[in-house]
Formats: C-alpha cells, structure tokens, sequence
C-alpha cells in the first residue's frame, strides 16, 4: 500500500487527556511532594498498586453508568477476564487489603499516589486521566478516624501553598439522610438511591428541582423527563428541611439537623458519629471555617456508608473558576467485605492533583516560572569537544547545563537560550579558546535590564551581564550569577 492510501493520522490528544510540560509538570511534582509528606508526618505508609485491576474488583460504584463500559476503560484479557484500568485508589486499596488482610498492621494506614482513569464525558477541569493522592485508615471505625483525615487533608492543601482559609471542607453523613428516609418508612433500595442522587443536585437545580425529582419527576429546560423517586410529600418536605438545616457553626447544625431528621436507628448512628467527629476537629485545630457540616452534601461514588466530606476552593480561593471540587472521600464499611465477607471498615481522602495544579498553575501562588539550564553555545564545530567539558564541569558543581545540539546561527542560538530560561549562556570561539578565556553572558540580568531599555543601538552597546574571563572561572561565575539572581 503506498502511503497516498493510507490518510496522515491526526496529531492530536484523545480527549480528556492532557499533555504537560516542564512548568506544570513541576507544579505538579512539587504539589505531590508535599501532599505526600504531610501524609508520612501522620504516619501512613507508601503503597503502589498496578493500572488495571480484574474488573469485577473494582465493582460498579462509579455515578456515570451512561459510557462504554460504564464509566472506565475496560478490555478482555487473553484467558476472557475483564480487566479495567482503575477509576480511583481506593477500590484497588479495598482489593489489596482483602489479599492481604492477614499480615498487615491493623489499622492500616496507607498512601498511594497515581494516575486514575474515568471513562466520562471530558469538561472543564474534568479530564479521563488525571491524577489522585489519597491517605486512607483501614480497619477502623472510630468517627474520629475521619476526623483525623480531614485535618490532614487541610494540612495537605496548606502544604501545596495554598493558603489556610482558601479551602473548605464539608462533611455529611450518609446516615442522616437514610435516617430521613427510614423516619419516614422509605426503605426501597431503588427510592434511597434515587432520593440520595436528587439530594446531590440541590447546588445545581435548588430545592424545587430537588423536590420535582424526589416526588413525580422533573422536566428539564431541554424537554428531557427524568423519573422521580416517588416519595409521598411527607417524605419529600422532611428531606427539604433536612437539606436546609446547614448553620454555618457545627454544633448548630448538628442541633438544626437532629430537630428534622425524626427517630430511626440509622439517624442516631449518623447524628452520633458527626457529633465525636466535630469535637475530635476541634482538639486537631480545625476551624469552624474550614470543616462545615452541610447536610446537602452526598458524593457521587455509591460505595460511601457513613461520612463523607468534600474539599473546595473558596470564591475568593486561588481561582474562582469553576474547577469543582478539588478532593473528597468518606467512610466505606462494607467495600472490603465484597471480597473477604469480613467487615474492615475504612475511611479515606483523595486529593484531585490535576484539579489543584491547573488551578496554581493559574495563580500567583505557582510561584515564579523555574529556572532553565545553562546554554552553552555550540558556535564552532571544533569546540564541540570542549563545549561538553564545559558542560560537564558545571553539572559536576551541581548546576544544570546543556550544548546546544541544533545547528543555528549565534543570534538563534541566543534565542533558544532565552526560550528556555537559562539564567546565562556560555560562549566559546576560536580565539578566546586560543587565549584560554571563555564569555558568560549574564541572562538574567539581561532580562532585568530589558525593561529598562527602549534603544536597540544603546542595548547592544551596553553589553548588559557579559564578563569574558579565564576559562577556569567559569564555574566561580556562574555560581555568581545563579546565587545574585532576583
Ligand atoms: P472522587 O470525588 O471521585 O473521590 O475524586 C476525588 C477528587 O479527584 C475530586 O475531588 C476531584 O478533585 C478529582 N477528580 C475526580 N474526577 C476528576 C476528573 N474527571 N478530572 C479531574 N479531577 C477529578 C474518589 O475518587 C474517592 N476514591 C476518594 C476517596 C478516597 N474516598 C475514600 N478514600
């Protein structure tokens, strides 16, 4: 076949996927870095886990069931098993901690850090691979266990700069509203699902919209019918006040939410872990401002069973972009006992990577751009030899440098030194290799100085930052360049 048969492949990234370079990707490193060790400071262990998991491990818990595959990228394997790559850490942790059981510490505290994959329509600050970091406490079920992750999370968010009082977190319990419903005799699966998935949308459709999909159904701007739950109004006005009854202040909430909610078993469970949890925040130094109680609060990911919280940027945070939320995580006490049938009960906190580095990488709190390396010129084909001493020399006194490997000209040379930040550029010719000299131009104090200059004539004149000195100080003026730099 030759090749006018076969059309030129598009070069473009699928979808969802995104390319990063060096800035974001240092971003991105120092964010993970952090995250990771405030994580250790609190005592979790490192744990890594492959890609893929066999399908049926991972369990269909994700909300987006409307995608091939139902929400992750799945293939068959050569013996005919599923495999599906993972959509979050915390379905592998549940899998490994089942296999593993016998011979871990328990609790188990563990970290894991990785790219996760969700087969979901792509949007704004929605990718389908991004990047997560969790901490989780397996094999307790003390609501305080919760508590602590949520004051970790926070320290994480400070670590990854920024600021304390940018980030909230609000937490529910996933009782309280099954409380709601057992209260009002409401015990059909398929109606707590639904009732629980109307609750999710009061943020987007308010409480008439809520109302609409927890009674007969609600008929969208665009003429589309979504069923509703059913309830009897009884039910529906309960779950209203329930969803109203955030107070800004903890404890009042708790005391709002426990007028509302009626009696039941599943109500008291969730009223009595909420109320350890908030005086446990308070002994961790948790602000009221920082960890809210909000009933409306519910998370998409159907294997929660208790807590939930979710972290988001304040309007006045680092972006006000609609990035959504920027982590999460909840109680999940019954995901390991699909493997085992024993009940290890686990709580845990993912943090969402992409989500915040996008979002400093945005910010003033990114920090300057980093540094390039420095260039060292490649004008004379003869010294290519002596160009990579050069730059061996200064990799060896621990500052980063490079040849110049194309094949331009002195000026493009120049260009490509300042395109990459390089905070000076070293150049050799014939003559100057003849006297054993070498010239270092200073790169940012060229940059410093541009601002100040109009004049073309006067800037070349100047000759801002250029020393030409003994090739054996090289490395002393580097050195001097790097460490006076602004
Ligand atoms: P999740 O809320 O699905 O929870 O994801 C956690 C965080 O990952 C989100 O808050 C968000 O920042 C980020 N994230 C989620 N989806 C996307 C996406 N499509 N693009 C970019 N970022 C995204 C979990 O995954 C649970 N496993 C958390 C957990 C850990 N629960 C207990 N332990």
């Amino acid at each position: 076949m030759s090749s006018e048969d076969s059309p030129r492949p598009g070069a473009r990234a699928p979808r969802g996927f995104v390319d990063r370079r060096g800035p974001a990707l240092q971003i991105e490193r120092r964010l993970l870095a952090a995250v990771s060790s405030v994580y250790e400071s609190y005592g979790f262990e490192a744990l890594d886990t492959g890609a893929f998991e066999y399908a049926d491990a991972l369990g269909k818990f994700l909300p987006d069931a409307d995608r091939p595959n139902e929400g992750v990228f799945a293939l068959r394997d050569d013996d005919d098993q599923w495999l599906a790559l993972r959509y979050d850490l915390t379905a592998p942790l549940a899998r490994y901690a089942a296999q593993n059981w016998g011979d871990l510490p328990k609790p188990f505290r563990r970290y894991a850090v990785g790219p996760v994959w969700r087969n979901e329509k792509p949007g704004p600050g929605r990718y389908r691979q991004f990047i997560q970091c969790d901490a989780d406490t397996v094999g307790s079920d003390r609501p305080e266990a919760d508590a602590e992750i949520i004051a970790m999370a926070l320290a994480g968010y400070a670590a990854a700069g920024l600021a304390r009082g940018s980030v909230t977190i609000r937490i529910n319990d996933r009782n309280l509203l099954n409380g709601v419903l057992a209260a009002n005799d409401i015990d059909h699966p398929g109606q707590r699902l639904a009732a629980l998935r109307a609750a999710d949308k009061l943020d987007r459709l308010g409480p008439g919209g809520v109302a609409d999909l927890l009674g007969a159904g609600r008929l969208d701007e665009s003429g589309a019918f979504t069923s509703g739950a059913q309830l009897p109004a009884r039910a529906i006005d309960a779950i209203l006040a329930f969803l109203a009854a955030g107070r800004g202040a903890r404890g009042p909430t708790l005391d709002a939410i426990s007028t509302v909610i009626g009696r039941s078993q599943e109500g008291d469970k969730g009223l009595e872990a909420l109320a350890r949890l908030g005086a446990a925040l308070d002994r961790l130094g948790v602000s009221e401002d920082e960890a809210l109680i909000e009933p409306s609060i519910v998370r998409g990911l159907e294997y929660y069973t208790g807590a939930v919280f979710e972290a988001e940027l304040r309007p006045n945070g680092v972006s006000a972009t609609d990035f959504g939320a920027i982590g999460g995580g909840g109680r999940y006490d019954d995901l390991i006992a699909r493997f085992s049938g024993e009940r290890i009960p686990a709580t845990g906190f993912s943090f969402g990577v992409s989500r915040i580095a996008a979002a400093l990488a945005m910010s003033e709190a990114a920090g300057p751009p980093p540094r390039g390396p420095v260039v060292v010129l490649a004008l004379d084909p003869q010294l290519m030899g002596e160009y990579f001493a050069m730059a061996t020399e200064l990799r060896a006194a621990g500052l980063a440098a490079e040849v110049y490997l194309g094949v331009a000209g002195m000026r493009a040379q120049m260009k490509y030194a300042d395109r990459r930040l390089a905070p000076a550029a070293v150049i050799l010719g014939e003559d100057e290799f003849a006297k054993g000299l070498v010239t270092i131009k200073d790169l940012d104090l060229g940059r410093v100085l541009a601002v100040g200059v109009r004049d073309n004539a006067a800037w070349r004149e100047e000759r801002p930052g250029q020393v030409t000195l003994g090739r054996s100080d090289l490395v002393a003026e580097v050195r001097r360049i790097l460490g006076a730099a602004p």
